[in-house]
Order: C-alpha cells, then sequence, then structure tokens
C-alpha cells in the first residue's frame, strides 16, 4: 500500500512532490473522455521516470507475438493500445534554461482532479538551477463536450527576478510504447505543417494504415492581457513547435492557452483531416477556454445527475467510489459502438488489447444502471458485431457448424492473446458474453435485442460448448477437460464446476430465447434458421441431453461445488495462515508453487453463485462462500467484489464492508504496487456492484426490481441512483430507514425486502432497514 493521497469528497489531491510517486500519479490523475484519455504527465519537460501515455479510441497497433514456444492457434499478433502523439507538451525556458521538476527544488506542489466538474489542476514554486523562482499552475481537460478537443492554460510566474520566459505549445509525433514487443516504433508522419496560427501533425501506424491527426493554436497573455505576437515556428520530421518569449517582471504572470484537436480515421476520410482539424480548432477558439470549462461542469453534472452515490460518515469510502464512477464514465460514454472498456482504458499500456470478459461480466451493469439502455445496448452490439470473428476463431481451433468462440482479448474481434492456457481454455468467457444478453434483457425488458441480434450470438456460443465437452464413459457422464476458470491459478483443469456450469446455463438460455423469437417472430426465426442452419430439433435435443448428464464436481460431505475434479487432493492451508510476507503469491511464489497451491486468485465457483443467484437457497451459498473466501488471495482485482456482494448476500456486512474497501481504493491507496502501470478500470465497476447489489441489495426479477439493503456500521447513510426503464429512483440507506423516492418517471411498483410497494411520481416511500435481509 502507498496511501500518499489527501481524502475529499469530490477530490483527488497529492501534495508535495515525491518523484517515486510521479508515474502512480500519471495514472491516478489521468483524465478522459470516452474518445481518448491522457494519463497526467506534465505539460513542461521531465526528465525523471515517467511513462507517456497519450490513447485514442479504437486505434491499435497489431504488435507481432513474442513467446518461447509457439504453439499452433496462436494469434499472430497482440494488439496494443498506443501512445499517440503528446498534444500537452509546454516546453518552458526561464532565462534560456529548462524547468524540469527532476533539477529543480519544488514547494507547494499540488495536483487536483477535479471528479465534479472532470478537470485536472497542478500547481508548484520551482527554485532553478540558475536560481529563478516561478511559480507555475495548470489546468488541463478533455472535452465531453467536443470529443475530438482538448485544452490546457498554463502559467508561469517568476517570484524573486525579473526573467525572459519562453512557452513552447508543440506536438510530438515521435513516441512509443514501453511495452512493444520488439522495440519498434509504431508511427510514421504522413503529413506535419508548421504556421504561427495553425500546426498539425498527421501520422499513420505501420500496420494496418489508423490515420490520426493532432492539430494546435496557442495564445499568450500577460497578467490577464493577451499579447499580440507572432510566434517562431520550429518543424521537424516528426514534431512541431510554436515558441513565444515575453520579458516578465518579478510577479508578472505568463498564461498560455493550448487548444488540440485530435482525431483518427476512425471518424474521418484520410486525406480530410487538415480541413477538418482546422475546422475543430476554429470551434475551440471561439468557445474559448472558458466557455470549454463551464461546458465541461454541465457535462459532468449531468453524468453525475444519474451516477452518483453518496456515503455520509466515511471520506476514504466515498472517495473511493467516486473516483471509480468518474474513471469509468470517462473511459466509455457508449457513443460509438466500436469502442470498449479496456482493462486500463486509458491510463496504461498493460493489457494491451481492449475488451476482455470483464466488459460482459463486471462493467454492463454499472452501465446499464446509471448511463441507461442505449450504451448498454452498445456493448452488446460491440459482440454481435464480432459474431463472424468468434467463429472463424472457433473454426482455426476445430470447431465447426458456427460454434463461436469469442476472444480472450481483442480489438476488432480477433483473437489476440497468446497464453495456450488462457486463450485455448479460459473459455469461460463465452458464458460471460451469454450472461451479459440475459441481464440487459431482464434489467431492460428490451426483447428486441433477442430477435434481431441475441440470439444468433446465443445459438453460437451453445454450438461451441456442445462441441466443446466430451463424453466420459468412465463417468456415464458429460465432461468438459482442459480448461482454465476464472481462477488463472489452476491451469488445463478437467471439469471446472463454474464453465460446466455457466455451460450448461448458456445451452439452456439459447433454448429458451429460441422459443421466444420463433413464438413471437415466427418470420425472423425462420430467416434466420435458414441463415445460420440451424437444425433446431436436433441442436436443442442435444443441448438438453447434455444438459441433463452433464457432470458437476462436488463435495458431498462439505456440502459445496469444487471448483474442479481433484481440488481436495491439494493441501487445504487457509489465506489467514500464510506468512503476509509472502504475499501478493503472484510476486513471492514459482509459478509452480502457486498452481499445485489450494490458493485461488478470483472468484470462480463463486462467480457462478453470483450470476446465477436465484438457483442457489442462502445455505449453499453461505457453505461455498465460507468455504471459497477462505482460500481465496484475490490477486485479481476483479476478485473482491464478488466475495463482497455475496457476503452482503448472506449478511456478514463487516466483511462485504472489508471486501469493498479494497476495492473502492485498489488504486488511490495502490493495493498491488501496480498503480504506475494504468488503473484498474474495469475492476472499477465491480466497486460499483458491491455498494448497488451488494449493500443495496438490487435484483431484477420478474420484471420487478428488489431492493434488499444493509448498511455497513461504520457508514450513517449511504445513496444511489438507478435508472431503470422509465424511471429515475434515488435510493438513501440510512442506519434506520430506507427510503426510494421516483426522480423521475411514472408510478412504479417495487418490492423492498419482498414486499411490494408502489412509489407514485415526484413522490417516495420509507421503509425501516433490517439487519437480515434475504
Ligand atoms: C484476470 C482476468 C481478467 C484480466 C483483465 C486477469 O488478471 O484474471 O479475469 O480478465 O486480468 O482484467
Amino acid at each position: 500500500m502507498n496511501p500518499y493521497l489527501k481524502h475529499d469528497e469530490w477530490c483527488i489531491i497529492e501534495e508535495g512532490f515525491v518523484p517515486e510517486n510521479t508515474r502512480a500519479s500519471e495514472s491516478i490523475f489521468s483524465i478522459g473522455n470516452g474518445a481518448m484519455g491522457q494519463r497526467a504527465n506534465f505539460e513542461e519537460k521531465f526528465s525523471g521516470s515517467t511513462l507517456q501515455g497519450s490513447y485514442i479510441g479504437g486505434v491499435f497497433y497489431p504488435d507481432k507475438t513474442r513467446v518461447g514456444w509457439w504453439k499452433n492457434g496462436y494469434p499472430e499478433y497482440f494488439a496494443k493500445v498506443i501512445n499517440s502523439t503528446n498534444w500537452i507538451g509546454i516546453d518552458v525556458l526561464v532565462n534560456g534554461m529548462e524547468l524540469d521538476l527532476a533539477k529543480c527544488k519544488v514547494q507547494d506542489f499540488r495536483r487536483v482532479l477535479n471528479m465534479k466538474e472532470g478537470y485536472l489542476e497542478r500547481s508548484f514554486i520551482a527554485e532553478m538551477e540558475n536560481g529563478v523562482k516561478v511559480a507555475v499552475q495548470s489546468t488541463r481537460f478533455l472535452s465531453m463536450v467536443d470529443t475530438e478537443l482538448g485544452a490546457i492554460r498554463y502559467s508561469v510566474k517568476p517570484l524573486n527576478a525579473n526573467a525572459t520566459i519562453e512557452l513552447r505549445p508543440y506536438l510530438d509525433a515521435d513516441v512509443h510504447n514501453e511495452d512493444s514487443n520488439y522495440g519498434e516504433k509504431f508511427w510514421e508522419v504522413v503529413d506535419i505543417k508548421g504556421t504561427p496560427i495553425f500546426s498539425y501533425i498527421v501520422s499513420r501506424t505501420k500496420k494496418l494504415d489508423f490515420h490520426v491527426g493532432h492539430a494546435m493554436r496557442s495564445f499568450l497573455y500577460m497578467n490577464g492581457k493577451q499579447q499580440i505576437l507572432q510566434p517562431q515556428v520550429n518543424t521537424s520530421a516528426m514534431f512541431v513547435d510554436n515558441r513565444f518569449t515575453v520579458d516578465a517582471t518579478a510577479g508578472d504572470e505568463v498564461t498560455l492557452y493550448k487548444y488540440a484537436a485530435v482525431i483518427s480515421s476512425l471518424n474521418h476520410e484520410k486525406g480530410t483531416f487538415p480541413k477538418a482539424l482546422e475546422k475543430l480548432i476554429e470551434t475551440a477558439i471561439s468557445k474559448g477556454f472558458n466557455k470549454m470549462l463551464d461546458e465541461q461542469r454541465i457535462a459532468w453534472t449531468e453524468i453525475w445527475r444519474h451516477s452518483d452515490i453518496t456515503i455520509e460518515g466515511d471520506i476514504a469510502a466515498q472517495q473511493g467510489i467516486r473516483f471509480n464512477i468518474f474513471q469509468l464514465s470517462q473511459t466509455y460514454t457508449g457513443k460509438d459502438e466500436r469502442l470498449n472498456i479496456g482493462p486500463k482504458g486509458f491510463t496504461g499500456e498493460k493489457y494491451g488489447g481492449s475488451t476482455y470478459w470483464d466488459t460482459e461480466a463486471y462493467c454492463l451493469p454499472f452501465y446499464m444502471v446509471t448511463h441507461g439502455q442505449k450504451v448498454a445496448r452498445q456493448l452488446l452490439l460491440y459482440r454481435y458485431k464480432q459474431l463472424d470473428k468468434a467463429i472463424e476463431n472457433a473454426q482455426k481451433l476445430g470447431f465447426s457448424n458456427g460454434a463461436a468462440l469469442y476472444p480472450m482479448v481483442t480489438m476488432n474481434g480477433e483473437e489476440c492473446h497468446n497464453e495456450w492456457e488462457i486463450t485455448f481454455e479460459e473459455i469461460h468467457r463465452n458464458g460471460a458474453i451469454a450472461f451479459a444478453i440475459y441481464n440487459y434483457v431482464r434489467y431492460t425488458g428490451d426483447k428486441s435485442y433477442l430477435v434481431n441480434f441475441g440470439l444468433e450470438v446465443l445459438i453460437g456460443i451453445a454450438r461451441f460448448w456442445a462441441q466443446r465437452i466430451n463424453f466420459s464413459q468412465e463417468k456415464g457422464k458429460y465432461v468438459m477437460l482442459g480448461v482454465t476458470g476464472p481462477n488463472e491459478y489452476e491451469n488445463n483443469v478437467n471439469n471446472n464446476w463454474y464453465t460446466n456450469t455457466i455451460a450448461c446455463w448458456c445451452m439452456e438460455y439459447a433454448e429458451e430465447v429460441a422459443m421466444y423469437v420463433k413464438s413471437s417472430n415466427p418470420a425472423k426465426f425462420s430467416e434466420m434458421v435458414k441463415s445460420i442452419n440451424f437444425d433446431e430439433a436436433k441442436e436443442i435435443a442435444k443441448w438438453r441431453e447434455i444438459r441433463a448428464n452433464m457432470f458437476f464436481p462436488v463435495d458431498n460431505k462439505l456440502g459445496i461445488f469444487l471448483q474442479q475434479e481433484g481440488y481436495m487432493d491439494k493441501d487445504q492451508i487457509l489465506v489467514k495462515d500464510l506468512d503476509p510476507k509472502e504475499r501478493p503469491l503472484n510476486q513471492k511464489w514459482s509459478w509452480d508453487r502457486i498452481l499445485r497451491s489450494c490458493f485461488i486468485k478470483q472468484a470462480d465457483v463463486l462467480q457462478g453463485l453470483y450470476f446465477l443467484e436465484d438457483r442457489f437457497d442462502s445455505d449453499t451459498i453461505k457453505r461455498n462462500y465460507e468455504f471459497y473466501e477462505a482460500r481465496t488471495v484475490h490477486e485479481s482485482s476483479l476478485s473482491p467484489c464478488v466475495h463482497s456482494v455475496l457476503a452482503s448476500r448472506i449478511g456478514i456486512v463487516d466483511k462485504a464492508y472489508e471486501l469493498y474497501l479494497r476495492t473502492a481504493r485498489l488504486d488511490l491507496d495502490d493495493y498491488n504496487h501496480e498503480v504506475r502501470e494504468g488503473l484498474h478500470i474495469t475492476s472499477m465497476a465491480g466497486t460499483w456492484i458491491s455498494i448497488v447489489e451488494g449493500f443495496g441489495g438490487i435484483r431484477v426479477r420478474d420484471n420487478i426490481l428488489n431492493f434488499n439493503p444493509l448498511i455497513p456500521d461504520k457508514w450513517k447513510s449511504f445513496s444511489f441512483k438507478v435508472w431503470f426503464r422509465e424511471n429515475v429512483l434515488k435510493i438513501v440507506v440510512s442506519n434506520a430507514q430506507i427510503t426510494i423516492q421516483n426522480e423521475d418517471g411514472p408510478s412504479i411498483t417495487i418490492k423492498i425486502y419482498g414486499v411490494e410497494q408502489t412509489v407514485s411520481t415526484a413522490s417516495s416511500i420509507s421503509v425501516p432497514v433490517q439487519k437480515q435481509v434475504f
């Protein structure tokens, strides 16, 4: 842990300059707008340790696969999220000496991420090697309104001497990725132009030919008055800057406004970039910095109106959840169905490709409940559009007849993950994609999705499972061999309970949806039967037979589902008996030792109980929870949230709270010593789940919203919003009562602790909080 940030309800605050924290802060203070993102790199030069990161949604590089032992079926490349042209840079020279915080005495350093209004601020005083002390202040944001624009206000004030200040805003396309497999640079410049009033660079990726364009225009002010200055222009092969020089007396404030436009060939025709960039820069100038910032505030107010969670009596928890909501909301806005939510979002390089099962298993509920049905539907459509590639992917591995295996990691539908035990074996991901369709329809009631898109995906997935199992003569049952469950600390196991369970569930749901589409829209159904060659009677009969005869490992003595066959042969040691010095295991133990141990990386059996909770009684959930929680080291950020929801479900609120805190402040307090690589964006959605589904206890059953809230002792109250179909409800839970307010929409019938209640338009109801909720 490295808890160096101040607790505050709406802001993330760093005080004091500690160079060792620079990379961590660059991740934590990242800004984004759904279309692009930017790590909190300094505008001015910094020769200390830094990870430069400026990322554009959907622009990636197929970096040639690098593995020790090539296996047939491996993808040729790993999709990298790429660091692109640096648009934030402003070199600062004071009496000819470059400002570089690694070479100055730094005082009063303060960095603030204003989450309420969506911008980043930084201020400090630097005593430079030439003896001049300067006070610097910067504010920057990526516009949520004009999603191709960013703006920076950067002020320098000499404090103890008159000084010549030179500010050089620049664009630099000569950038690289630290994680490039072969040290290759990914970009080349196709067009570059520098003039005093408009400069741009258009570059292209050396593979796939993505084009991106960056433009800038800057204005200089002295003590609030614009200076009519012609900046000098300096252009080289991949770099352009504008140089503004002024003589300032001590106490004068020299301020630069830099507007930047960032576009890509996802949204613009190649060849039209200069015109498009010019138009964007004109928009920025005509609005000006303050108006753009006002619009940013309004946009964020609107986001918070639907998504805010308040926690009274616990600032650390309050800051944690707002940070998670903020980062999720600036990573994905649902405006473009080609984009998705990478595990690191726009905050780092690690994990490369954008889409993992994290999206369906963890992120969907957050966007569905706080950003609305349309945004959630975009996430489902992303997979629908990639169905053909999932079928191709399965074919490459030897499956046939339209069986679909979605990739473990992807950018465009193609698999790009290359560890055999994950790429070929962590196939449970298919289950999460089917489950997301179910989850979406259950919540929104949008059955048209099933007719137009969902069924095709579900059939592809069911076909895969039906081919992936085999019949064991010895057991007289169907089995699933050679898989990796969600717990990646076990590979190549037989009959992982979760995978077998979700596979059977997929076949059951595919049948149910097929019957629904057949009866509700027979014409569409027969069209689909033809187009995908669906032998309804035969295929459904096979799915049923498999479900009826599937093998599920259990331990009858303990009354638990077994993670996989043979799990009980392992030395049964509990996490509480591990020497804390040995943790995290993945940094302290050999892989061999981890694989042979009983320790579990992340929810596995419990993932199944979480998804399919209504099929299991409370005692079964409790027995499994207690058994597996005692053996789980939570070394995936995706783990504590599932355990937290289940702990709430069985009423162990203290434990639910402990697990919640671990997920909510994972990055802010750097629990796993890795935040410098980027934030855990997808697990942030899990934090939200811990509150809304965990403490709030919301569930949808038979088209009705159910609430079964409980409240951690430490909290006085908490509140959250739920956008459910036509209604926006605000739920406030205190130690004494739960109040549900119908903020928007018609009268609605809900259930609180199993009792039906009607909340009329613009009114609220309250009932006492219970201790034992289910
Ligand atoms: C987890 C996976 C997850 C991936 C990306 C891994 O550490 O085990 O379940 O999909 O991270 O977040």
